[in-house]
């Protein structure tokens, strides 16, 4: 079960509060997005621009670290959040270790609206350098930044978001290895494709109840929610 956006449903998206929880009530992965900031840091929000989400407006690209540490990303939530701040990767990074997290990080690379360049680089820069004792699976809807961070590192672990474009799928399988597909949930549901061969199939993103116990009982590998804990109380219920 991989927390979406942290703990989204109860605490506000993609912060250190969200992240907190998802680890605390025990999910086994965690999914978040990557932006660029205009000074190059990798920032973790979901939306290309700071208005949902934040106290601000304007687009991510177009402000620095220091203008995005400015605002307040918790109290859209809830006023009990209104000291959340924006994270950067690195900050998630440091809060998994020190939370002792040994899942799995998913980090989609939002690059399918700006192709931020060299946001592939930076996250295998980081990598590079930094002991993780968890495990890193990159997605995207951008196909072409997947090839990119295979490219630098043959050895990350790529995950196809599953658009229901099966020839840029085709198109990766080619040269790279896949190593999960990430796929919408109305889409497997329709299909009913639950296993595939030795590839394990994560469906976003199922939030009641009644869908993640047919999730669970048709053994789909994981369940991308926003609500983690309930999820797991379901999971544990159920076997
Ligand atoms: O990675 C699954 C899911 O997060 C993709 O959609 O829009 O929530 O990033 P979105
Ligand atoms: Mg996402």
């Amino acid at each position: 079960m991989f927390a979406h956006r942290g703990s989204k449903g109860t605490h506000p998206e993609n912060t250190l509060a969200a992240f907190r929880e998802a680890i605390l009530v025990g999910s086994d992965g965690i999914e978040l997005d990557i932006h660029l900031s205009k000074d190059g840091e990798m920032i973790v929000i979901h939306d290309e621009t700071v208005d949902r989400t934040t106290n601000g407006i304007g687009e991510v690209c177009k402000l620095s670290l220091a203008e995005l540490k400015a605002l307040d990303a918790g109290s859209w939530f809830s006023p009990i959040y209104k000291d959340e701040k924006i994270p950067t990767l690195l900050e998630v990074v440091d809060l998994l270790e020190e939370l002792e997290f040994h899942g799995i990080l998913n980090i989609e690379l939002k690059t399918d609206h700006h192709p931020y360049d060299g946001l592939e680089e930076k996250v295998n820069q980081l990598f590079q350098h930094k002991k993780i004792h968890f495990k890193l699976v990159y997605s995207s809807f951008n196909y072409s930044s997947l090839v990119k961070i295979k490219e630098l590192n043959p050895l990350s672990e790529v995950a196809v978001l599953y658009a229901q474009n099966g020839n840029n799928v085709r198109v990766l399988n080619k040269k790279y290895e896949i190593s999960a597909w990430h796929a919408k949930f109305d889409w497997v549901k329709q299909k009913q494709v639950f296993n595939v061969e030795k590839m394990p199939i994560r469906v976003w993103t199922v939030n009641s109840h009644r869908y993640m116990q047919y999730c669970f009982q048709k053994k789909i590998s994981a369940i991308m929610t926003d609500f983690p804990k309930e999820a797991l109380a379901i999971r544990n219920g159920w076997q």
